[in-house]
């Protein structure tokens, strides 16, 4: 089990859960009702997933690959740490991870 934080965009709420390993960070996101809209469903075509890790945390997930960042390049709010949720998956080794869901992640139902 990870236990995974999520820190809302202005810092108010923190929401913690215990996801088992082998899930998306997205998944656990979105059953936890984090508004990461996750349009592409984790075909890296959409940015809309992105979300800031913790720098401790970022430093302890594997790479981001090149098409991860170039996603990136197009997510407002980008930072050092930020990361694709879509791209994270839960392991073992992974004790907790804490990420903050960006400033302009608004949950724009039906666009
Ligand atoms: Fe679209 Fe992650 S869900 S890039």
């Amino acid at each position: 089990m990870t236990l995974v934080r999520f820190i809302s965009a202005d810092g108010s709420r923190i929401s913690e859960v215990d996801a088992p390993a082998g899930k998306r960070l997205l998944e656990v996101a979105q059953a936890d009702g984090q508004p990461l809209e996750g349009t592409c469903e984790g075909q890296m075509a959409c940015s809309t997933c992105h979300v800031i890790v913790d720098a401790p945390d970022f430093d302890r997930l594997p790479p981001a690959s090149e098409e991860e960042e170039d996603m990136l390049d197009f997510a407002a709010d980008v930072t050092r740490t930020s990361r694709l949720s879509c791209q994270i998956w839960l392991t073992e080794k992974l004790q907790s991870l804490t990420v903050r869901i960006p400033g302009t992640s608004h949950n724009m139902q039906g666009r």
